[in-house]
């Protein structure tokens, strides 16, 4: 194989093209820590910020789904709210469609946030329990389509159709604490892409969905994605679900990408220590399947005070001296599969 080439950390990954909808460019969140008077004093003034983002830089392509995935606290969502323009960047940019959002007016915001969309995991906390259905339905489409009330309802009614909640005129007067888990993650998928958005970001859209509906609400958001044209950002802890649905894969640690590339690859030809453990990890259905490397002892560092060199440094099993001082690079060791670690090449063998 060709000799790796080493890339900065601001440009991996990102390599823009007339088929890119977003671009990431070395993307930060800090979220300053309240501390009290006798904390400002020992730390002299210097407030501590959780590093929630540190870094980030990537492409996502139109049409596909790129997945995010990552323990706990990673930094998931807060790239996935960045991007919907519901956080401010503390550094980099996002740049949507070739807008930089962080030029825009508020009212020009707004126009664009019409082509983005988010599904929660929580479909009760995303909808207002004194809302029927057809009202939080129709109160996008008023917004961003048309406020005719007959063409309104035409237009709920076809969403409700198409996520499956058919006969869609019983579903439009109900509350939500009248139907169930599915359905209500169902109403929150119609009302995510009513407006025909370009990106959806779905952030663990499955997560608190009964494992019986868990295959058919991906089954749909991969069917309307396909029908409406739509692009995925996927946020997930899960690789097992990630597997089923995403076109390339980005595994992030304490605010950084340690690893990026075309799901398949990722999954082949993983060679970040932590991606391997995350694998590793995923149930299979064999009893006589045995694991070969554990999960990395420890929980995950605080994103106040990350490890330095590589964050991952203390739980890998492949660290040495150096990784505790330098940070280590993304590099692409194969095409479009970039990796940050020093002693990539050795998992690759
Ligand atoms: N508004 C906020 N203020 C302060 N800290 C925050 C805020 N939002 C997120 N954080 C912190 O930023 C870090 C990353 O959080 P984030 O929610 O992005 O992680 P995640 O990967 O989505 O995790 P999960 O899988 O649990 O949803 C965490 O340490 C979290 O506590
Ligand atoms: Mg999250």
């Amino acid at each position: 194989m060709a000799e790796p080439k080493p890339i900065a950390n601001e440009i991996a990954a990102s390599v823009t093209g007339p088929d890119d909808l977003v671009q990431v460019e070395n993307l930060r969140k800090h979220f300053p820590v309240q501390s009290g008077f006798l904390a400002s004093l020992l730390n002299r003034g210097h407030i501590p910020a959780v590093k929630a983002v540190d870094g980030v830089s990537f492409t996502i392509r139109k049409g596909e789904v790129f997945g995010l995935a990552g323990e706990s606290g990673s930094g998931k969502s807060t790239v996935g709210r960045l991007i919907l323009g519901l956080l401010e960047p503390t550094e980099g940019r996002v740049v949507f469609d070739g807008t930089d959002l962080g030029s825009l007016s508020p009212e020009t915001m707004r126009r664009l946030r019409s082509r983005m969309q988010v599904i929660f995991q929580d479909p009760l906390a995303s909808l207002n329990p004194r809302m029927t259905i057809g009202e939080a339905i129709s109160h996008p489409v008023r917004i961003h389509i048309t406020n005719q009330p007959d063409e309104v309802r035409r237009v709920v009614i076809e969403i409700l159709n198409k996520v499956g909640l058919a006969p869609a005129e019983q579903f439009y007067d109900k509350y939500p604490h009248q139907i169930s888990g599915g359905q209500r993650q169902r109403v929150v998928i119609a009302r995510a892409l009513v407006t025909a958005p370009d990106l959806v970001v779905a952030d663990e859209p499955i997560a608190m969905a009964d494992v019986s509906v868990r295959a058919l609400l991906l089954d749909l958001m991969m069917r309307l994605k396909e029908e409406l044209n739509l692009t995925y950002l996927f946020i997930t802890h899960d690789l097992a679900t990630a597997k089923y649905v995403c076109d390339r894969i980005a595994i992030m640690y304490l605010g950084k990408m340690c690893e990026v590339g075309p799901l398949a690859d990722v999954y082949e030809y993983s060679c970040h220590p932590y991606t391997r453990a995350l694998l590793e990890a995923v149930p299979v259905p064999d009893p006589r399947h045995r694991r070969k490397e554990p999960m990395p002892a420890g929980e995950i560092p605080s994103a106040i005070n990350p490890p330095p060199g590589c964050h991952f440094h203390p739980r890998c099993p492949i660290a040495r001296e150096n990784c505790s001082v330098e940070e280590p690079a993304l590099r692409e060791l194969r095409p479009g599969h970039f990796v940050a670690c020093h002693y990539a090449e050795e998992l690759l063998k």
